[in-house]
């Protein structure tokens, strides 16, 4: 898409906004199908987490995607967008034993992480096939927060724990039919996450009837032009390799899974903003959109720099600027940055805005939540409306005579 559609985007329907390019997915989702065409049986589980409007699902679902779940709420986006339960995978962490079983009864397939759950599950529910994610302890993925294979993560069963889960398999007699690691997000180092692949086809060699093997995810993408990125096809190429060979040792056919959110929705996804005031102080630049935190948390939350374009005046002469938002905080978007002049009314434009943006949006400051569009056929679909102040009251009770 162009960026004469975004500008005419916030014209239709406001700003700020969400906008989502639907064949930039299907972009995504191709590149990585193609890096892994030589594996027979080869599934995406899109991470609903990343980005998880019901159209968005859809898109995903008509390029043959399943979904990666965590929650109850997100098995249900998917049921509701018409995925067969079959094609869900639930990986939750430090969640109830209730919610696993009523994720259980609607035909999700289960992923386990930790030793207690999977006692009590398997003592339960010994014809339930389960999956086991396992921590293969490889420090990976980018940003501390996101980093999660390591000795101190919370996540995933111990590799040195597999004495104690081959016994509580033995012992409830539950099948065991996948096998899952997630050792991070943004893996720069390609050998890592081989690494990381052959300590899961180890463990794989203790149980027989497996069905998959899910490596996660952690594809690194560029946030701007010369980013390093994860070679995807180079990846392909080294996994296939290793993993057919593993597959014939196996003597059973076997699918070979991941489950990408950012590599799939995070370039196709551009967050547009105007810009309210442009304050010239002692130190620098600020120019405030009509936005913040509350709306796109990643600078904050893991320092993630989002390319922004002034789209009003992408020719104009380049200046320094600090781009804040109107939080009651600390709520920078970006500093030192260099960008076509701005003056108040500009619209300016995140990349890199479709992963983990929307879907950790929240209501701070008693803000609404911005509008999604869905560009798709040449054509802008709203797919989420702009909150109104309703919807901040919603869900508020008031104490009758107070
Ligand atoms: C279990 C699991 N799978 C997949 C993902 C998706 O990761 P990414 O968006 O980096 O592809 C995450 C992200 O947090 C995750 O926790």
């Amino acid at each position: 898409m162009k960026t004469q559609d975004l500008v005419q985007l916030v014209k239709e329907f406001g700003s700020p906004l969400y906008v989502y390019d639907a064949e930039r997915i299907e972009q995504q989702y191709q590149r990585l199908t193609k890096a892994f065409s030589k594996v027979e049986n080869f599934k995406v589980h899109y991470a609903v987490k990343a980005l998880s409007n019901i159209s968005i699902l859809k898109v995903l679902k008509k390029l043959g995607s399943g979904l990666d779940t965590v929650s109850i709420e997100e098995v249900q986006l998917g049921l509701h967008a018409g995925f067969d339960p079959k094609t869900i995978m639930y990986t939750p962490n430090g969640v109830s034993l209730e919610e696993i079983e009523q994720v259980a009864k609607l035909g999700v397939q289960i992923n386990i992480d930790n030793l207690s759950i999977l006692e009590q599950f398997g003592t339960l529910h010994p014809k339930i096939p389960v999956c086991v994610r396992i921590n293969p302890h490889v420090m990976a993925g980018g940003n501390a927060n996101i980093s999660v294979g390591h000795i101190d993560s919370k996540f995933g069963i111990s590799i040195h724990q597999l004495p104690h889960l081959l016994r509580i398999v033995e012992n409830t007699k539950m099948h065991i039919n996948g096998i899952h690691m997630h050792t991070g997000s943004d893996i720069l180092d390609i050998d890592v996450f081989l690494y990381a692949a052959e300590i899961l086809f180890e463990t794989a060699k203790h149980f027989k009837d497996l069905d998959f093997i899910d490596f996660g995810s952690g594809f690194k993408v560029p946030y701007k032009k010369d980013d390093i990125e994860t070679n995807v096809e180079e990846f392909g190429k080294k996994l296939t390799k290793r993993f057919l060979t593993f597959e014939k040792e196996y003597g059973r056919p076997l699918t070979l899974a991941f489950e990408p959110g950012k590599f799939l929705v995070s370039q196709a996804g551009f967050f547009l903003t105007k810009v309210n005031v442009v304050k010239q102080t002692t130190s620098t630049v600020f120019a405030g959109v009509d936005s913040g935190f509350n709306h796109l948390i990643r600078p904050m939350l893991y320092g993630s720099q989002h390319y922004i374009e002034n789209i009003s005046n992408p020719k104009g002469k380049e200046r320094f600027y600090s781009v804040v938002g109107y939080i009651c905080e600390t709520d920078t978007f970006a500093s030192n940055r260099r960008i076509a002049e701005i003056k108040e009314g500009d619209i300016l434009c995140f990349h890199n805005a479709g992963a983990y943006c929307f879907s950790m949006s929240s209501n701070y400051n008693s803000r609404v939540k911005p509008a999604e569009v869905l560009w798709l056929n040449g054509k802008g679909h709203l797919i989420r409306q702009r909150e109104t102040f309703e919807d901040i009251l919603k869900n508020q009770v008031e104490v009758e005579g107070l």
